[in-house]
C-alpha cells in the first residue's frame, strides 16, 4: 500500500510530552484512534491518562507534540476553527459533571445552545433532547434535578448529553468509575449499543479490566509516560512481559 491509500486515523496523538515542574508525566505518547474503532488506554492511577485527555480537548497544553483530529492539527487552527472542531467530539468525564443547578432537559439543552446553529442541526430543540435521552432509557427524566436521580442515571445524562450533538468520536475518562458492578455493565453495554448505532470512534480511558474487556477492539498501556504496549485485549492479556502481566492480574 502506498501512502496515499493509507488508511488515516481520525483522532492522532504523537510524541505528546507534558511535565509539571520536574515531574514528567507524558514521555512522547503516541496514539492513533481509527474510525468505527474502540480504542481502550489503561494506565495505573496518577499514569497521565487524565492529563492526556484534557491536552486533547485543549483543556491543557501540551508541553510538545502533535494533536491531530479529522486530519487536522490543533496546533494551527483558530478559535472558531477549533469549537467547530470540538464539536465532533463528544466527551463524558471521570463523573457525571452534570450542572446541579440544572434539571436534566437544561442540562441537554447546553451544548445544543452553543453549537446548534454552527452544525446547522434542523430538528429542533425538544426533539433532540427527547432523542438523546430516549436512547439512553431516561425519557422520564426530563424535568428532574441531577440530585433526584441514581448515580448510574446521572451516567446516563452525562452520555446523552456527550451524544446530543451527534459526534463522531467520543472520548470516554473512567467512564465505570465510582459505580457499582451491575451499573457498570450497563453503562459498558450503552457504550456498545450506541457505538453500533451511531458507529461512532471511541476512546476509552479506564483501568476497568472488565470494561477493557468488553469493550475494546484494541488497546494501549500507559506506562511511564508512553504508549508501553498495544494490541487487542488477548494479546496483551497473554503477554509474558512482566510490566504487562501486572495491569491483568487480579
Ligand atoms: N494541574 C496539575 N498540576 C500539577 N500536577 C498535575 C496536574 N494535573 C495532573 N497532575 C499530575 O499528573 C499526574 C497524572 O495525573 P492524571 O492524568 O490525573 O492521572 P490518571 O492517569 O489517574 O488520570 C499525577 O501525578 C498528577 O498529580
Ligand atoms: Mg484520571
Amino acid at each position: 500500500m502506498n501512502a496515499s491509500q493509507e488508511i488515516q486515523p481520525i483522532l492522532e496523538i504523537k510524541d505528546l510530552k507534558k511535565s509539571f515542574g520536574d515531574k514528567h508525566v507524558l514521555n512522547g505518547f503516541n496514539l492513533k484512534l481509527f474510525e468505527g474503532e474502540n480504542l481502550v488506554v489503561m494506565g495505573k492511577s496518577g499514569s497521565g491518562k487524565s492529563v492526556m485527555v484534557k491536552c486533547l480537548v485543549g483543556l491543557m497544553q501540551a508541553d510538545s507534540g502533535i494533536i491531530r483530529i479529522k486530519e487536522q492539527d490543533i496546533e494551527i487552527l483558530g478559535r472558531s476553527e477549533l469549537d467547530l472542531l470540538r464539536t465532533h467530539i463528544g466527551f463524558l468525564f471521570q463523573g457525571s459533571a452534570l450542572y446541579d443547578s440544572m434539571t436534566v432537559r437544561e442540562n441537554l439543552e447546553f451544548p445544543l445552545r452553543r453549537h446548534k446553529k454552527k452544525l446547522q442541526m434542523k430538528e429542533n430543540t425538544e426533539t433532540l433532547v427527547r432523542e438523546a435521552l430516549k436512547n439512553v432509557g431516561l425519557e422520564h427524566t426530563l424535568d428532574l434535578m441531577p440530585s433526584e436521580l441514581s448515580g448510574g442515571m446521572q451516567r446516563r445524562v452525562a452520555l446523552a448529553r456527550a451524544l446530543i450533538l451527534k459526534p463522531e468520536i467520543i472520548l470516554y475518562d473512567e467512564p465505570t468509575t465510582g459505580l457499582d458492578p451491575i451499573t457498570s455493565k450497563e453503562i459498558i453495554q450503552l457504550m456498545r449499543s450506541i457505538q453500533d448505532t451511531y458507529n461512532t470512534s471511541s476512546l476509552i480511558i479506564t483501568h476497568d479490566v472488565d470494561c477493557a474487556r468488553v469493550i475494546s477492539n484494541r488497546m494501549i498501556l500507559l506506562v511511564d509516560g508512553i504508549n508501553y504496549a498495544e494490541g487487542t485485549f488477548q494479546e496483551l492479556s497473554s503477554s509474558d512481559d512482566p510490566q504487562v502481566k501486572a495491569f491483568f492480574k487480579n
